[in-house]
């Protein structure tokens, strides 16, 4: 049964795109099942994975509004070796169009009920809202990973994002966790640095990656050829360090499964 992850900072640009897609990539290189889900009208994730988002028949919008089934709008990352499910700009009318449904929060939790088996893992990328559809993603989600940059104004958003989390976890979806934070474009050069990392570990202890994603321009070059990175420089630190990000997951949800069997 896969584990659903929402990708989730309602902060733009922290790197959530780039998480979903190397993340997703890297898992498969450690050849488990993966699903990704673009749930951003900006479609970042969908060209990233080498799908053209203008040239889409059906998207995730067409699933989340009952127009189509799952396996209609599926397409399959080449470079990646994971599935996607894609989005485009029609994704924003789902903001109105889901107020007047039923069940509305929790549309893409029934939508993947049915193929949860067939992966290991589920990645939800989000938009840089705490929006409809973001609910939508915390609803259907085990963990959210939390990217961010470390700086001050981060710990600022950081406990709007938790605060939510908390109040989904009492209102909707009582098994959902802070799965990890993860300190993405990391520069060790930055002074600030070593004083935000160290007020995460404060804060969130064990929660915190011990992973962290250094500022490395493969990363930003490979989504305009449509590849992760481990595709398009497979040796940069950016690839290796999303390699890394993979093990140290799998690795957690080992120990995780262990302490439960064990109690
Ligand atoms: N580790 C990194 N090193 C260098 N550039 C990076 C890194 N991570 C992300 N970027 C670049 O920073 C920009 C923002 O990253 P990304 O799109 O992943 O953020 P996002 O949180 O998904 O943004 P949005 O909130 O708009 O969805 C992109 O141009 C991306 O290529
Ligand atoms: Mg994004």
């Amino acid at each position: 049964m896969a584990k659903v992850f929402a990708i989730a900072n309602q902060k733009g640009g922290v790197g959530k795109t780039t998480t979903c897609i190397n993340l997703a990539a890297s898992l498969v290189a450690t050849r488990r099942r993966v699903l990704l889900i673009d749930l951003d009208p900006q479609g970042n994730a969908t060209m990233g994975s080498g799908v053209d988002k203008h040239a889409l028949e059906h998207s995730v919008y067409d699933v989340l509004i009952g127009e189509c089934d799952l396996a209609q709008a599926m397409h399959f990352s080449e470079h990646g070796g994971y599935q996607l499910l894609p989005a485009n700009r029609d994704l924003t009318a789902a903001e109105v169009v889901l107020l007047e449904m039923q069940m509305k929060e929790s549309r893409l939790r029934t939508a993947l009920a049915p193929i949860r088996e067939n992966y290991d893992y589920i990645l939800i990328d989000c938009p840089p809202s705490l929006s409809m559809l973001t609910l939508n993603a915390l609803v259907a989600s085990d963990g959210v990973i939390i990217p961010m940059q470390c700086e001050y104004y981060a710990l600022e958003g950081l406990s709007d994002l938790v605060d939510n989390i908390k109040r989904i976890g009492t209102l909707l979806n009582p098994q959902l966790k802070i799965e990890g934070l993860l300190r993405t474009m990391y520069d060790p050069r930055l002074s600030l640095i070593n004083d935000v990392s160290a007020q995460l570990q404060e804060h969130f202890g064990d929660q915190l990656y011990d992973t962290v994603i250094p500022r490395n321009v493969r990363l930003a070059e490979a989504p305009s050829f449509g590849m992760p990175a481990l595709s398009y420089d497979k040796q940069s630190r950016g690839a290796q360090a999303y390699l890394e990000l993979a093990n140290e997951l799998v690795r957690r949800q080992r120990r995780k499964a262990r302490a439960a069997t064990a109690l």
